[in-house]
């Protein structure tokens, strides 16, 4: 997020790579690729390639994490050395660390953990490749994981991006737009009652333009909730319960 609105990014109207202003990138879902893992799920978003793996509820260790009256859920967000430009150093970083932890809150807020006392749910995703917005994109998927693990939940979690590039509020920031544009607002809602249960922001914008970009985000998460229930149709058939 450079903070800068001169260098070119919007023109007649179009993004860099062709999108108009309110448009997402292209997003492909499937769930159940891993087959060792309980859960598990494969998500592309633009250039973004996440896999998300799901274990539990199973025995909590270490033993004194244990929760007499909830699963406790963990989740590492972790980039490949490969997954950038410059070779990522492997191992957790604040980064990673932060991503982590407020991803692993903002699931909370649908696995129904007060099913599993005792036990531990671990979530993995690894992001393979990266194009701007992996947080979102792996949060995304790792929701995707947890349904297919068979988890109770109120519902999906999908996350979606919007900001600000050359004094125009957009939709999910490709790389250059992160790199050069004003502000990166991710957001990450429950769809079935709107609330939101992640949301950051790097960069200015003023009252107005945040609440356009917040509408903006929410309408997009809402076309990639659509992309998360038909992977789970596609791998399980018929209808997902929608409570
Ligand atoms: O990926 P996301 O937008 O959620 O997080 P970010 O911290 O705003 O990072 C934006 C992008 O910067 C990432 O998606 C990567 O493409 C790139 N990045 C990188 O090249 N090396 C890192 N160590 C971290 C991020």
């Amino acid at each position: 997020m450079g903070g800068v609105s001169n260098v070119p990014l919007i023109k007649d109207g179009k993004r860099l790579d062709g999108r108009k202003p309110d448009e997402l990138r292209d997003v492909r879902i499937e769930a159940g690729v891993l087959e060792r893992a309980d859960g598990s799920a494969y998500l592309e978003w633009g250039s973004n390639k996440v896999l998300a793996a799901v274990y539990g509820p199973q025995e909590v260790l270490p033993k004194h994490l244990s929760d007499p009256t909830k699963a406790v859920l963990t989740y590492r967000y972790n980039m490949a050395p490969f997954s950038v430009d410059d070779r990522k150093r492997p191992g957790p970083d604040r980064r990673s660390v932060e991503i982590s932890k407020i991803s692993a809150e903002a699931l909370e807020k649908v696995v129904l953990l007060e099913q599993f006392p005792n036990t531990m749910i671990k979530v993995f995703v690894e992001v393979l490749q990266a194009e701007a917005g992996t947080r979102c994109a792996a949060l995304t998927a790792a929701s995707v994981a947890l349904a297919d693990a068979g988890i109770p939940m109120r519902d999906l979690v999908v996350a979606c991006a919007a900001g600000k590039i050359n004094d125009t509020v957009v939709l999910d920031l490709g790389k250059s737009e992160d790199n050069f544009g004003q502000a990166d607002v991710p957001i990450a809602i429950v769809p079935h009652t709107g609330e939101i249960v992640l949301m950051q922001m790097d960069g200015d914008l003023t009252r107005d333009e945040y609440t356009q970009a917040l509408d903006l985000a929410v309408k997009g998460s809402m076309q990639v909730y659509e992309l998360q229930k038909d992977a789970l149709k596609r791998r399980y058939g018929g209808v997902v319960d929608e409570q």
